[in-house]
């Protein structure tokens, strides 16, 4: 098996790990976490999304947050941010944003359900969006939801997500992330899925963004590894899910990924002992043990009472 050399985390805490809470968390708790994450060492922080408040209330401070995130940011860290159509695209310009993500799917009904249009309007949507970012000096990740089964239609054909990563990436992604929305791939369904992809969009491309419902998600980023794919999103402590994906639990822990990585001998940038130190404080703001297994293991059953 032959390793990336480095591997990319890009960190969706602030955005995925918090767009689901059920008591929204504070702007200033979401600063702190952006500011915590960077000081651990993550390089691509998501920091926010700017989607309809009407759909998704917990990210209507997406412009404030974008902004202080900006204020404070540390050298060399990015935070992209979520934009759905050009009125999301038009607000993060004037918040300063410097890369953005449009999200369609693999499934017709999930793309009804969270973005309320069916996938060939969604692409004709992005288009605009891609071209006047891209023309604005902004870079646009894609990404592509249900890669593996739709939480309201079941599995999903491998070729039906290459289509919508090779129209992403046609329309000028630059990276095409893969989320497995509701965490039930497995290596063997993931490894299907990239290699129907991989002809159509190079690897090195592409980015795996797995949740971990059914507690795969480790194994999945290690099948991944083997075909290639050196960037992976991940939430501090395990936090996330998708609003329009019920049931669906967080995104693998970016604690976990490090460790993973770590005992791989893949350098990251990420200082793990700090990450932990910042799972500890977010999942204490929000109320709840870490979810993430390295970092239980090494705060002790203390951390997990509380
Ligand atoms: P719509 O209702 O069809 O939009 O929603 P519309 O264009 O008809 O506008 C309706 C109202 O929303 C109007 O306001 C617009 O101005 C406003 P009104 O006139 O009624 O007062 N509006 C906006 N406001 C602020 N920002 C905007 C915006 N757009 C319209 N950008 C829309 C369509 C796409 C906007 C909506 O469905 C939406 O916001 N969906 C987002 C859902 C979401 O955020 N889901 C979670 C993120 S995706 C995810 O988690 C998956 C991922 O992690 C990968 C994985 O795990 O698979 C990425
Ligand atoms: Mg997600």
């Amino acid at each position: 098996m032959k390793l990336p050399e480095t591997v990319r985390i890009v960190e969706v805490g602030p955005r995925d790990g918090l767009q689901n809470e059920k008591k929204p968390a504070s702007t200033a708790t979401k600063l702190e976490l952006i500011r915590r994450l960077a000081a651990a060492g993550l390089k691509t922080i998501e920091a926010t999304a700017f989607v309809s408040p009407k759909w998704v209330p917990q990210m209507s401070d997406n412009a404030e947050v974008l902004a202080g995130a900006l204020a404070i940011a540390a050298p060399g860290v990015h935070y992209p941010v979520l934009t759905p159509n050009l009125k999301g695209l038009e607000a993060a310009l004037a918040a300063g944003a410097k890369e953005v993500a449009v999200f369609g799917a693999a499934s017709e009904a999930f793309s009804q359900k969270n973005i309320n249009c069916s996938i060939a309007e969604s692409l004709a949507r992005f288009g605009p969006v891609v071209e006047t970012a891209r023309a604005a000096g902004v870079k646009v990740r894609g990404y592509v939801s249900c890669v593996v089964a739709c939480p309201y239609a079941g599995a999903v054909a491998p070729q039906a997500v290459a289509a919508v990563a090779a129209a992403l990436f046609d329309m000028g992604c630059y990276e095409i992330s893969l989320g497995d929305t509701i965490g039930v791939g497995t290596p063997g369904s993931i490894r299907r899925m990239l290699e129907a992809v991989a002809a159509h969009v190079p690897v090195s491309q592409l980015a795996g963004h797995y949740h971990d419902t059914c507690g795969m998600a480790i194994a999945n980023i290690y099948a991944s590894l083997d075909i290639g794919v050196a960037v992976f999103d991940a939430a501090v402590s395990g936090l996330g899910g998708c609003p329009y994906a019920a049931g669906a639990s967080g995104n693998v822990a970016t604690e976990d990924v490090v460790y993973l990585l770590e005992g791989l001998g893949i350098p990251t940038g990420v200082d793990l002992a700090a990450l932990i130190d910042c799972s500890a404080w977010i999942s204490a703001a929000l109320g709840r043990p870490p979810g993430s297994r390295v970092a239980q293991a090494r705060l002790g059953r203390s951390t997990l009472a509380g």
